[in-house]
């Protein structure tokens, strides 16, 4: 499945930034470039610049830049590959893939083998039901009496499992498909008492679930006969390619038509999404089963700002459409409910009314979620008083999470006249929320500290506490223990700790110099005892540094090297200590070129390390810079492993490298969040005007939230 350098190669050439950039945005010429409203961030003034000429577009409103593939990466949500692939279909350039044999299929990392397998499965499916008699007679008549068309069922991949226990395992051994691997895509299951392995599908119409790039991680399935004991639908468990919570059934067949209509409708099933797109309202997708989760919702926000919600009109079919949307609005996006008489569903009233009567019907039944939600619990609440106060407040909670004052303001106004009451009643009691709300942000932050104080006491005063520490202070491969430890091993391997300093040859000058600030005057001295002044920022820059310097090159997955990675994840970061902000810009410069430096680049001052001339002093630091990040750690580690025995993790492993890479980034990132949260709450602490205070609250939430998010991931990164 890799695309042979060459052909990468015709593919960027080919890829013109006008063409690529202008089938999502309409692009309008200013001087010798091009200027459109960008497609990352909400905005009415154009920010977004394309130069021709240098092939790249970058946005001066929300940072985001790159190349043609950069682009599709990003307003696709496509990997680097898929990107390539996109690009290839447009400009017909044809990728030769390699057939895989089982063999290859080992060397693949474990979730690039699922997709094979999983692909393999749809195919099979799909034949079953085109290709046999039990397949055309039971699975592709049922679609059929459904209504669906032909170039429906292909758009939707849709197959049939054959009514046996053991068709799709059989049929996959004959092909050399490793069973484990059917069962770690979950389509195979394991009896317990017998340890038989068996079909999981079977007997049922299949629906592929594919992710935003269109490769199948999933299947949904419909039983077809009656049987009381078996469940209606079946899905796939979570497994490495289905993570659940992550996925919106139909996000690539809608995601051009969203993007295009500007919304997306939310259903809650295969067949809604189906009869709708057969209807040619193709901007929908489902949240299969599960309420909807933050990471369906940023999906959605990749595409539009816009979502409407199309439930039942039942009584469970409204609590459904409550369920989970306060979420949806504090992350911005306007949502709109519409409910459909007699408990019908979308499918079941666009089959009977007929695709422009269901248009008219959606136009006539929409209503912003806010109205919708104050109706329904008026509804409940009656002439009770006590109720109607209830109401207020809960409506008024769903308002302060709007994060756009404006819109605040407008829903406040029309929600006062809903309830007959006073506008300013409910903005009191909104500022009495937000109030409240801060409260508890400022008490869990001071313990936050507290706690986080206690740890760095503790940890410092029992240095064995290091391995055991939490996930941001867990040593990889070349962090040391602290120095006492440290020390005593170096002794007794005859090496003497010595500090990075002592390695630049007299004449030269420190690294200090080659950048302007002060705070990288000192070269770190990394292997005593972390510098205590130094922020702990610095230390993962200079990590991520290093990993550039040293693996720069290095292909994490196919296609995507080591440097690749790590410049698209800080494509909105700017370091803050020299001179690795210096560095870093140079990797820039030097990557957009299409070239990758390396340790021997600065070491041997070579000229394609900067276009811009650099004075001796600087180029100079930057040479002691790349030998100190390129040597010692590397020899003290092979003496460990030597002479002790002691198992240090190889980053010549591509996946020691990668989990480094991405364990580096997280901390970066991490950090800078935190560091921004410290700023806003000293901040929110002085401010006395509750609209900038609220303002500056729903900032602290959003990095409070980026921060936790990656905690989490670096928890997945440690277990995993
Ligand atoms: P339905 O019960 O209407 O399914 O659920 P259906 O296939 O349309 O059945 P009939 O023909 O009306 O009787 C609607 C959607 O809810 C999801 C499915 O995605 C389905 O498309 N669903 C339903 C499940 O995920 N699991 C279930 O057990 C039932
Ligand atoms: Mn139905």
């Amino acid at each position: 499945m890799r695309i042979p350098e060459e052909t990468v190669e015709r593919i960027r050439q080919a890829a013109d930034i006008l063409e690529v950039v202008g089938d999502f945005v309409s692009l309008k010429r200013r001087g010798s470039n091009y200027i459109a409203c960008c497609p990352f961030h909400n905005e009415k003034s154009p920010s977004l610049n394309v130069n021709p000429a240098r092939q790249i577009y970058k946005c001066f409103g929300c940072g985001k830049a790159g190349d043609s593939v950069r682009f599709v990466m990003d307003v696709e949500n496509l990997g680097y590959g898929e990107a390539l692939r996109y690009l290839a279909k447009k400009y017909n350039i044809e990728i030769e893939e390699q057939e895989v044999t089982p063999e290859e299929q080992l060397k693949h990392t474990e979730r690039e083998s699922l997709y094979i397998v999983l692909n393999y499965a749809k195919t099979f499916f799909q034949d079953h039901m085109l290709k046999t008699d039990e397949g055309r007679g039971i699975g592709l008549s049922y679609f059929r009496e459904r209504g669906f068309s032909d170039p429906t069922i292909a758009a939707f991949d849709l197959g049939y499992s054959p009514d046996q226990w053991d068709a799709l395992l059989n049929d996959a051994q004959t092909k050399g498909y490793n069973p484990e691997l059917l069962s770690k895509a979950g389509l195979t299951v394991t009896r317990e008492e017998s340890g038989k392995v068996f079909d999981r599908f079977r007997g049922r119409v299949m629906f592929p679930i594919h992710n935003v790039s269109g490769r199948v991680i999933a299947f949904g399935a419909r039983i077809l006969k009656v049987d009381p004991k078996a469940p209606k639908y079946l899905n796939s468990p979570e497994t490495e390619a289905y993570h659940k919570s992550q996925v919106l059934y139909g996000i690539f067949q809608a995601k051009q038509t969203i993007r295009q209509e500007d919304v997306c409708y939310l259903t809650e099933g295969y067949t809604d999404v189906i009869s709708l797109y057969q209807a040619g309202i193709k901007n929908v997708v489902a949240s299969s089963g599960t309420s909807l989760t933050i990471e369906q919702i940023r999906l959605i926000s990749r595409f539009t700002q816009n979502v409407t919600i199309l439930y039942d009109g039942d009584a469970a079919g409204v609590k459904a459409a409550l369920r989970g949307l306060d979420m949806v609005l504090e992350e911005g996006l306007n949502v709109s409910v519409a409910t459909f008489p007699n408990g019908d569903d979308p499918d079941s009233y666009v089959r009977k009314v007929g695709a422009e009567a269901f248009k008219a019907y959606l136009s006539q039944h929409t209503q912003d979620f806010i109205a919708f939600k104050t109706a329904a619990l008026l509804k409940d609440a009656g002439d009770n008083p006590f109720k109607r106060a209830e109401v207020i407040t809960e409506i008024v909670g769903s308002i302060t999470r709007i994060p756009d004052p404006i819109k605040r303001q407008v829903f406040f106004q029309s929600t006062a006249r809903q309830l007959s009451v006073d506008e300013q009643t409910l903005i009191s009691e909104s500022n009495r929320l937000i109030r409240k709300q801060h409260d508890t942000q400022v008490k869990d932050y001071e313990r936050q500290q507290e706690r986080d104080a206690r740890n760095a006491a503790r940890d410092g005063g029992n240095t064995t506490q290091r391995s055991a520490a939490p996930a941001q202070n867990r040593p990889g491969p070349h962090d040391f223990p602290p120095d006492d430890f440290f020390n005593d091993f170096l002794d007794e391997a005859g090496i003497s700790p010595a500090p990075r300093e002592e390695n630049v040859p007299a004449d030269q000058p420190g690294a200090g110099q080659t950048s302007s600030g002060a705070s990288g005057a000192k070269p770190t001295p990394s292997l005593k005892t972390p510098d205590a002044a130094r922020p702990p920022l610095a230390y993962q820059e200079e990590e991520c540094i290093r990993l550039l310097m040293n693996y720069g090159t290095r292909e994490l997955e196919p296609g995507i090297t080591l440097c690749h990675y790590i410049l698209s994840e800080l494509s909105d970061i700017d370091f803050q200590h020299a001179p690795y902000d210096l560095i870093l810009t140079l990797y820039r410069e030097a990557f957009s070129r299409g070239e990758t430096l390396t340790a021997e680049d600065f070491m041997h001052q070579r000229p394609n390390v900067s276009e811009a001339p650099m004075t001796s002093q600087q180029s100079n630091g930057l040479q002691y810079q790349a030998i100190s990040l390129t040597t010692q750690r590397y020899e003290i580690s092979n003496q460990w492993q030597d002479k002790f025995h002691i198992f240090v993790p190889s980053e010549e492993d591509i996946g020691v490298l990668a989990e480094a890479a991405y364990g580096n980034i997280l901390r970066l990132k991490k950090l800078i969040a935190e560091e921004r949260m410290h700023d806003l709450l000293q901040k929110i602490r002085t401010v006395k005007d509750p609209a900038e205070s609220d303002q500056l609250m729903a900032d602290y939430m959003h990095f409070k939230r980026v921060d936790v998010e990656i905690a989490r991931l670096l928890g997945t990164v440690i277990s995993g």
